[in-house]
Protein backbone atom coordinates (compact mmCIF):
# COMPACT_ATOMS: atom_id res chain seq x y z
CA UNK A 1 0.00 0.00 0.00
CA UNK A 2 1.46 3.43 -0.72
CA UNK A 3 -0.03 4.91 2.22
CA UNK A 4 -0.69 4.00 5.83
CA UNK A 5 -3.97 2.13 5.99
CA UNK A 6 -3.82 1.20 9.20
CA UNK A 7 -3.82 4.91 10.53
CA UNK A 8 -6.64 6.07 8.09
CA UNK A 9 -8.74 2.84 9.33
CA UNK A 10 -7.75 4.24 12.67
CA UNK A 11 -9.38 7.37 12.23
CA UNK A 12 -13.30 5.66 11.55
CA UNK A 13 -13.83 3.91 15.11
CA UNK A 14 -16.91 2.50 14.13
CA UNK A 15 -14.85 0.06 11.86
CA UNK A 16 -12.64 -1.62 14.67
CA UNK A 17 -15.64 -3.28 16.23
CA UNK A 18 -17.50 -6.92 15.84
CA UNK A 19 -20.68 -7.45 14.49
CA UNK A 20 -22.81 -10.78 15.41
CA UNK A 21 -19.41 -11.90 17.20
CA UNK A 22 -17.09 -11.98 13.92
CA UNK A 23 -14.77 -8.59 12.86
CA UNK A 24 -16.71 -6.26 10.58
CA UNK A 25 -16.34 -6.01 6.85
CA UNK A 26 -18.24 -2.58 6.18
CA UNK A 27 -18.73 -2.86 2.36
CA UNK A 28 -21.93 -1.00 1.88
CA UNK A 29 -19.94 2.26 1.26
CA UNK A 30 -22.58 3.12 -2.02
CA UNK A 31 -25.28 3.63 0.63
CA UNK A 32 -23.85 5.43 3.49
CA UNK A 33 -20.04 6.03 4.21
CA UNK A 34 -18.34 5.93 7.32
CA UNK A 35 -17.64 9.49 9.47
CA UNK A 36 -13.98 9.77 10.53
CA UNK A 37 -13.32 10.89 14.35
CA UNK A 38 -12.84 15.28 12.68
CA UNK A 39 -16.35 14.81 11.62
CA UNK A 40 -17.81 13.64 14.94
CA UNK A 41 -15.56 16.42 16.79
CA UNK A 42 -17.00 18.71 15.12
CA UNK A 43 -20.56 18.37 14.90
CA UNK A 44 -20.12 17.57 18.81
CA UNK A 45 -17.91 20.29 19.51
CA UNK A 46 -20.86 22.58 17.86
CA UNK A 47 -23.72 21.73 20.18
CA UNK A 48 -20.98 22.00 22.95
CA UNK A 49 -19.61 25.31 22.34
CA UNK A 50 -21.96 27.47 20.13
CA UNK A 51 -25.27 25.72 19.49
CA UNK A 52 -27.63 28.59 18.46
CA UNK A 53 -29.17 29.43 15.30
CA UNK A 54 -27.68 30.90 12.26
CA UNK A 55 -28.00 34.77 10.61
CA UNK A 56 -30.38 35.49 12.98
CA UNK A 57 -29.04 36.23 16.41
CA UNK A 58 -27.82 39.31 18.48
CA UNK A 59 -25.52 37.45 20.47
CA UNK A 60 -22.08 35.56 20.35
CA UNK A 61 -22.97 31.95 20.47
CA UNK A 62 -25.22 32.97 17.15
CA UNK A 63 -22.32 34.98 15.35
CA UNK A 64 -19.92 31.96 16.14
CA UNK A 65 -22.43 28.97 14.79
CA UNK A 66 -22.95 31.56 11.84
CA UNK A 67 -19.38 31.45 11.01
CA UNK A 68 -18.59 27.77 11.31
CA UNK A 69 -21.56 27.72 9.30
CA UNK A 70 -20.74 29.75 6.87
CA UNK A 71 -17.43 28.28 6.85
CA UNK A 72 -18.51 25.04 5.71
CA UNK A 73 -20.32 26.06 3.28
CA UNK A 74 -17.06 27.74 1.72
CA UNK A 75 -15.09 24.20 2.42
CA UNK A 76 -17.95 23.27 0.49
CA UNK A 77 -17.35 25.94 -2.63
CA UNK A 78 -13.74 25.47 -2.79
CA UNK A 79 -13.97 21.51 -2.69
CA UNK A 80 -15.90 21.46 -5.99
CA UNK A 81 -14.56 24.87 -7.49
CA UNK A 82 -17.48 27.08 -7.68
CA UNK A 83 -18.37 30.62 -5.35
CA UNK A 84 -20.42 30.39 -2.24
CA UNK A 85 -23.26 31.98 -3.71
CA UNK A 86 -23.85 28.72 -5.62
CA UNK A 87 -23.46 26.43 -3.06
CA UNK A 88 -27.03 25.91 -1.36
CA UNK A 89 -28.08 23.76 1.56
CA UNK A 90 -30.18 20.80 1.12
CA UNK A 91 -31.30 17.25 3.06
CA UNK A 92 -29.26 15.01 0.47
CA UNK A 93 -29.18 14.28 -3.15
CA UNK A 94 -32.78 14.08 -3.67
CA UNK A 95 -33.91 17.22 -2.42
CA UNK A 96 -30.95 19.00 -4.64
CA UNK A 97 -32.49 16.76 -7.35
CA UNK A 98 -36.26 17.91 -6.91
CA UNK A 99 -35.35 21.40 -6.33
CA UNK A 100 -34.06 21.70 -9.67
CA UNK A 101 -36.69 19.77 -11.31
CA UNK A 102 -39.50 22.22 -9.05
CA UNK A 103 -37.48 25.41 -9.75
CA UNK A 104 -35.60 24.98 -13.00
CA UNK A 105 -38.52 22.67 -14.12
CA UNK A 106 -40.45 25.41 -13.92
CA UNK A 107 -39.90 27.15 -17.32
CA UNK A 108 -40.99 23.43 -19.08
CA UNK A 109 -43.25 23.35 -21.20
CA UNK A 110 -45.24 20.02 -23.78
CA UNK A 111 -43.14 19.52 -26.80
CA UNK A 112 -39.63 20.09 -24.78
CA UNK A 113 -37.56 17.28 -23.85
CA UNK A 114 -35.47 16.01 -20.92
CA UNK A 115 -32.97 13.78 -21.42
CA UNK A 116 -32.21 11.09 -18.58
CA UNK A 117 -30.38 7.61 -18.20
CA UNK A 118 -30.78 4.11 -17.96
CA UNK A 119 -28.50 4.22 -15.14
CA UNK A 120 -30.11 6.79 -12.94
CA UNK A 121 -30.99 6.01 -9.12
CA UNK A 122 -34.73 6.81 -8.83
CA UNK A 123 -34.02 10.24 -7.35
CA UNK A 124 -32.98 11.43 -10.98
CA UNK A 125 -36.26 9.59 -12.75
CA UNK A 126 -39.04 10.75 -10.60
CA UNK A 127 -38.56 14.05 -9.93
CA UNK A 128 -38.22 14.08 -14.06
CA UNK A 129 -41.43 12.25 -14.17
CA UNK A 130 -43.03 14.43 -12.00
CA UNK A 131 -41.79 17.71 -13.42
CA UNK A 132 -42.64 16.72 -17.14
CA UNK A 133 -46.37 15.22 -16.07
CA UNK A 134 -46.53 19.05 -14.62
CA UNK A 135 -45.72 20.89 -17.79
CA UNK A 136 -46.32 17.98 -20.64
CA UNK A 137 -42.63 17.51 -21.47
CA UNK A 138 -41.22 14.60 -22.81
CA UNK A 139 -38.83 12.35 -20.69
CA UNK A 140 -36.16 10.61 -23.10
CA UNK A 141 -33.89 7.61 -21.67
CA UNK A 142 -30.13 7.20 -23.22
CA UNK A 143 -29.84 3.40 -23.07
CA UNK A 144 -27.10 1.32 -22.00
CA UNK A 145 -24.78 -1.25 -23.84
CA UNK A 146 -24.14 -5.04 -21.80
CA UNK A 147 -21.23 -3.38 -20.06
CA UNK A 148 -22.91 -1.10 -18.30
CA UNK A 149 -21.98 1.72 -20.02
CA UNK A 150 -24.10 4.50 -21.55
CA UNK A 151 -24.64 4.75 -25.57
CA UNK A 152 -23.21 7.47 -26.30
CA UNK A 153 -24.16 7.66 -30.14
CA UNK A 154 -27.78 7.00 -29.16
CA UNK A 155 -27.61 9.97 -26.69
CA UNK A 156 -26.43 12.15 -29.17
CA UNK A 157 -29.26 11.45 -31.38
CA UNK A 158 -31.50 11.94 -28.66
CA UNK A 159 -30.44 15.15 -28.42
CA UNK A 160 -31.81 18.10 -30.27
CA UNK A 161 -33.12 21.69 -30.40
CA UNK A 162 -36.16 20.35 -28.06
CA UNK A 163 -33.56 19.26 -25.31
CA UNK A 164 -33.72 21.41 -21.92
CA UNK A 165 -32.41 19.34 -19.49
CA UNK A 166 -29.83 16.61 -19.51
CA UNK A 167 -29.60 15.07 -16.16
CA UNK A 168 -27.42 11.97 -15.10
CA UNK A 169 -25.77 10.41 -12.63
CA UNK A 170 -21.76 10.80 -12.59
CA UNK A 171 -21.20 7.32 -11.21
CA UNK A 172 -23.87 4.94 -11.26
CA UNK A 173 -24.71 3.45 -7.32
CA UNK A 174 -25.43 0.14 -8.60
CA UNK A 175 -22.67 -0.99 -11.01
CA UNK A 176 -19.82 1.84 -10.54
CA UNK A 177 -19.78 3.04 -14.12
CA UNK A 178 -18.03 6.78 -14.38
CA UNK A 179 -20.10 8.06 -17.20
CA UNK A 180 -18.21 10.35 -19.35
CA UNK A 181 -19.68 13.96 -18.09
CA UNK A 182 -17.35 16.15 -19.44
CA UNK A 183 -18.27 15.19 -23.20
CA UNK A 184 -22.17 14.90 -22.41
CA UNK A 185 -22.26 17.99 -21.15
CA UNK A 186 -20.43 19.29 -24.01
CA UNK A 187 -22.72 17.74 -26.37
CA UNK A 188 -25.87 19.13 -24.34
CA UNK A 189 -24.23 22.82 -24.60
CA UNK A 190 -24.28 22.58 -27.95
CA UNK A 191 -27.87 21.75 -28.24
CA UNK A 192 -28.73 24.81 -25.28
CA UNK A 193 -30.25 22.18 -23.33
CA UNK A 194 -28.86 22.98 -19.11
CA UNK A 195 -27.25 19.84 -17.63
CA UNK A 196 -27.69 18.82 -14.25
CA UNK A 197 -24.96 15.70 -12.75
CA UNK A 198 -26.08 13.71 -9.59
CA UNK A 199 -23.01 13.43 -8.00
CA UNK A 200 -23.77 11.29 -4.71
CA UNK A 201 -21.76 8.07 -5.94
CA UNK A 202 -18.68 10.19 -7.22
CA UNK A 203 -17.80 12.73 -4.68
CA UNK A 204 -15.93 10.17 -2.30
CA UNK A 205 -14.10 8.76 -5.41
CA UNK A 206 -12.27 11.54 -7.00
CA UNK A 207 -12.10 15.41 -7.16
CA UNK A 208 -14.71 17.57 -8.46
CA UNK A 209 -14.22 21.06 -10.38
CA UNK A 210 -17.78 22.57 -11.60
CA UNK A 211 -15.82 25.05 -14.16
CA UNK A 212 -13.89 22.34 -15.53
CA UNK A 213 -17.28 19.89 -15.98
CA UNK A 214 -19.10 23.06 -17.15
CA UNK A 215 -22.23 22.08 -15.50
CA UNK A 216 -25.00 24.04 -14.49
CA UNK A 217 -26.19 22.24 -11.45
CA UNK A 218 -24.06 19.37 -9.29
CA UNK A 219 -26.38 17.70 -6.37
CA UNK A 220 -24.49 15.53 -3.76
CA UNK A 221 -25.03 14.27 -0.47
CA UNK A 222 -22.92 14.55 3.07
CA UNK A 223 -23.20 11.19 4.30
CA UNK A 224 -21.79 9.59 1.17
CA UNK A 225 -19.01 11.89 1.59
CA UNK A 226 -17.66 11.12 5.08
CA UNK A 227 -19.81 13.62 6.53
CA UNK A 228 -23.93 13.48 8.74
CA UNK A 229 -26.83 12.48 7.70
CA UNK A 230 -29.18 14.73 6.68
CA UNK A 231 -27.52 17.38 4.88
CA UNK A 232 -26.73 17.44 1.16
CA UNK A 233 -25.80 20.50 -1.56
CA UNK A 234 -26.52 22.02 -4.85
CA UNK A 235 -24.05 23.33 -6.76
CA UNK A 236 -26.18 25.73 -9.01
CA UNK A 237 -24.57 28.35 -11.93
CA UNK A 238 -25.26 31.67 -10.04
CA UNK A 239 -27.27 32.89 -13.34
CA UNK A 240 -29.22 29.83 -13.84
CA UNK A 241 -30.15 30.41 -10.03
CA UNK A 242 -30.83 34.29 -10.27
CA UNK A 243 -33.76 33.17 -12.81
CA UNK A 244 -35.30 30.04 -10.71
CA UNK A 245 -38.25 30.86 -8.72
CA UNK A 246 -37.64 30.35 -4.94
CA UNK A 247 -37.85 26.71 -3.48
CA UNK A 248 -39.87 26.96 -0.20
CA UNK A 249 -40.96 29.88 1.28
CA UNK A 250 -40.28 30.62 4.79
CA UNK A 251 -37.51 33.01 7.14
CA UNK A 252 -34.37 33.34 5.85
CA UNK A 253 -35.54 32.65 2.10
CA UNK A 254 -37.11 36.72 2.34
CA UNK A 255 -35.94 39.41 2.06
CA UNK A 256 -39.46 41.82 2.54
CA UNK A 257 -42.73 40.37 3.47
CA UNK A 258 -45.72 42.06 3.23
CA UNK A 259 -49.53 40.66 3.26
CA UNK A 260 -49.61 41.72 -0.49
CA UNK A 261 -46.18 40.64 -1.86
CA UNK A 262 -42.51 39.27 -0.48
CA UNK A 263 -39.08 39.56 -2.11
CA UNK A 264 -36.49 37.49 -2.10
CA UNK A 265 -33.36 37.24 0.02
CA UNK A 266 -29.54 37.21 -2.57
CA UNK A 267 -28.22 33.51 -3.19
CA UNK A 268 -27.56 31.51 -1.92
CA UNK A 269 -30.24 31.96 0.93
CA UNK A 270 -33.09 32.41 -1.74
CA UNK A 271 -33.33 28.86 -1.61
CA UNK A 272 -32.67 28.03 1.93
CA UNK A 273 -35.90 28.44 4.13
CA UNK A 274 -36.39 28.06 7.66
CA UNK A 275 -33.71 26.83 10.11
CA UNK A 276 -31.01 24.77 7.82
CA UNK A 277 -29.25 21.56 9.72
CA UNK A 278 -26.52 23.67 10.79
CA UNK A 279 -24.89 21.05 12.54
CA UNK A 280 -24.77 18.85 9.67
CA UNK A 281 -23.43 21.58 7.64
CA UNK A 282 -20.36 22.27 9.81
CA UNK A 283 -20.17 18.31 10.23
CA UNK A 284 -19.49 17.95 6.20
CA UNK A 285 -17.94 20.87 5.88
CA UNK A 286 -15.30 19.14 8.39
CA UNK A 287 -15.59 15.61 6.50
CA UNK A 288 -14.02 17.87 3.04
CA UNK A 289 -11.68 19.91 5.07
CA UNK A 290 -10.20 16.41 6.19
CA UNK A 291 -10.31 14.96 2.81
CA UNK A 292 -8.56 17.57 1.70
CA UNK A 293 -5.86 16.95 3.91
CA UNK A 294 -5.22 13.53 2.77
CA UNK A 295 -3.72 12.71 -0.34
CA UNK A 296 -6.33 11.84 -2.48
CA UNK A 297 -4.30 10.50 -5.40
CA UNK A 298 -2.91 7.86 -3.22
CA UNK A 299 -6.52 7.23 -1.99
CA UNK A 300 -7.99 6.92 -5.86
CA UNK A 301 -5.00 4.43 -6.61
CA UNK A 302 -5.80 2.41 -3.06
CA UNK A 303 -9.14 2.05 -4.58
CA UNK A 304 -8.56 1.12 -7.45
CA UNK A 305 -6.16 -1.16 -6.43
CA UNK A 306 -9.27 -2.80 -3.97
CA UNK A 307 -11.19 -2.81 -6.80
CA UNK A 308 -8.55 -4.76 -9.31
CA UNK A 309 -7.83 -7.44 -6.63
CA UNK A 310 -11.63 -8.15 -5.76
CA UNK A 311 -12.47 -8.42 -9.40
CA UNK A 312 -9.72 -10.77 -10.00
CA UNK A 313 -11.32 -12.91 -7.06
CA UNK A 314 -14.61 -12.55 -8.40
CA UNK A 315 -13.54 -13.96 -12.01
CA UNK A 316 -12.02 -16.61 -10.17
CA UNK A 317 -15.19 -17.41 -8.04
CA UNK A 318 -17.00 -20.48 -9.62
CA UNK A 319 -21.01 -19.48 -9.71
CA UNK A 320 -20.61 -15.27 -9.61
CA UNK A 321 -21.59 -13.11 -12.34
CA UNK A 322 -20.72 -9.70 -12.28
CA UNK A 323 -23.08 -7.17 -13.51
CA UNK A 324 -21.60 -4.09 -14.74
CA UNK A 325 -17.61 -4.16 -15.93
CA UNK A 326 -17.56 -0.56 -17.51
CA UNK A 327 -13.81 0.08 -17.92
CA UNK A 328 -12.51 3.28 -15.16
CA UNK A 329 -15.35 2.00 -12.94
CA UNK A 330 -15.37 2.57 -9.07
CA UNK A 331 -14.59 0.31 -6.83
CA UNK A 332 -18.28 -0.99 -6.62
CA UNK A 333 -18.65 -5.06 -7.08
CA UNK A 334 -22.40 -5.55 -8.08
CA UNK A 335 -22.83 -9.59 -8.96
CA UNK A 336 -25.13 -12.53 -8.53
CA UNK A 337 -24.62 -15.76 -7.08
CA UNK A 338 -25.52 -19.01 -9.60
CA UNK A 339 -28.82 -20.23 -7.69
CA UNK A 340 -29.09 -17.75 -5.32
CA UNK A 341 -31.35 -14.60 -3.92
CA UNK A 342 -29.40 -11.64 -3.87
CA UNK A 343 -31.17 -11.35 -0.63
CA UNK A 344 -30.58 -14.35 0.88
CA UNK A 345 -26.61 -13.88 0.63
CA UNK A 346 -26.59 -10.68 1.78
CA UNK A 347 -28.46 -11.78 4.67
CA UNK A 348 -25.70 -14.78 5.24
CA UNK A 349 -22.91 -12.51 4.54
CA UNK A 350 -24.19 -10.57 7.78
CA UNK A 351 -24.08 -13.27 9.68
CA UNK A 352 -20.25 -13.31 9.14
CA UNK A 353 -19.85 -9.76 9.50
CA UNK A 354 -19.95 -8.50 6.32
CA UNK A 355 -22.23 -5.87 5.25
CA UNK A 356 -23.04 -5.31 1.73
CA UNK A 357 -26.27 -4.05 0.19
CA UNK A 358 -29.01 -6.37 -1.98
CA UNK A 359 -31.74 -6.04 -4.34
CA UNK A 360 -32.72 -2.96 -6.77
CA UNK A 361 -30.73 -0.19 -5.84
CA UNK A 362 -33.12 2.17 -6.07
CA UNK A 363 -32.68 1.58 -9.84
CA UNK A 364 -35.54 -0.58 -10.84
CA UNK A 365 -35.19 0.45 -14.21
CA UNK A 366 -31.53 -0.80 -14.89
CA UNK A 367 -32.40 -3.97 -13.17
CA UNK A 368 -35.51 -4.23 -16.14
CA UNK A 369 -33.07 -3.23 -18.25
CA UNK A 370 -30.57 -6.34 -17.07
CA UNK A 371 -33.27 -8.60 -17.00
CA UNK A 372 -32.55 -9.20 -12.95
CA UNK A 373 -34.48 -8.52 -9.94
CA UNK A 374 -31.41 -7.15 -8.36
CA UNK A 375 -27.65 -8.08 -7.09
CA UNK A 376 -25.61 -8.26 -4.38
CA UNK A 377 -23.06 -5.01 -4.15
CA UNK A 378 -20.14 -5.07 -2.43
CA UNK A 379 -19.02 -1.17 -2.57
CA UNK A 380 -15.45 -0.13 -1.49
CA UNK A 381 -14.27 3.34 0.07
CA UNK A 382 -11.07 4.69 1.34
CA UNK A 383 -10.74 2.84 4.31
CA UNK A 384 -10.96 -0.93 2.72
CA UNK A 385 -8.56 -2.72 2.80
CA UNK A 386 -7.09 -6.39 1.67
CA UNK A 387 -8.61 -8.12 4.84
CA UNK A 388 -12.31 -7.09 3.72
CA UNK A 389 -11.77 -8.70 0.61
CA UNK A 390 -10.69 -11.73 2.22
CA UNK A 391 -13.82 -11.93 4.78
CA UNK A 392 -15.91 -11.37 1.53
CA UNK A 393 -14.87 -13.78 -0.49
CA UNK A 394 -14.68 -16.36 2.62
CA UNK A 395 -17.88 -15.82 3.76
CA UNK A 396 -18.71 -16.04 -0.12
CA UNK A 397 -17.75 -19.98 -0.32
CA UNK A 398 -19.75 -20.62 2.65
CA UNK A 399 -22.52 -19.10 1.69
CA UNK A 400 -22.24 -21.15 -1.81
CA UNK A 401 -22.41 -24.32 0.96
CA UNK A 402 -25.05 -22.74 2.46
CA UNK A 403 -27.10 -22.34 -0.77
N1 LIG B 1 -28.45 5.48 -3.01
C1 LIG B 1 -27.83 4.72 -1.98
C2 LIG B 1 -27.32 3.38 -2.44
O1 LIG B 1 -27.04 3.22 -3.60
C3 LIG B 1 -28.68 4.61 -0.78
O2 LIG B 1 -27.22 2.48 -1.66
Amino acid sequence: MSFDIAALRAQFPILSQTVRGKALAYLDNGATTQKPEAVMHAVDAYYRECNSNVHRGAHYLSDEATTRFENARQSVADFVNASREEIIWTRGTTESINLVASCHGASLKAGDEVIISTLEHHSNIVPWQMACERSGATLKVIPMQPDGSLDLAAYRALLNERTRIVAVTHVSNALGTVNPVADMIRDAKAVGAATLLDGAQAVSHFNIDVRALDCDFYAFSGHKLFGPTGIGVLYGRKELLEAMPPWLGGGEMIETVSFERSTWNRLPYKFEAGTPNIAGAIGLGAAIDWLRGQDRSALAAHEAELLHDATARAEAFEGMRLIGTAPGKVAVLSFLLDGAHPHDVGQLLDQQGVAVRTGHHCTMPLMDCLGIPGTVRASFSIYNDSTDIERLFNALEKVKSFL
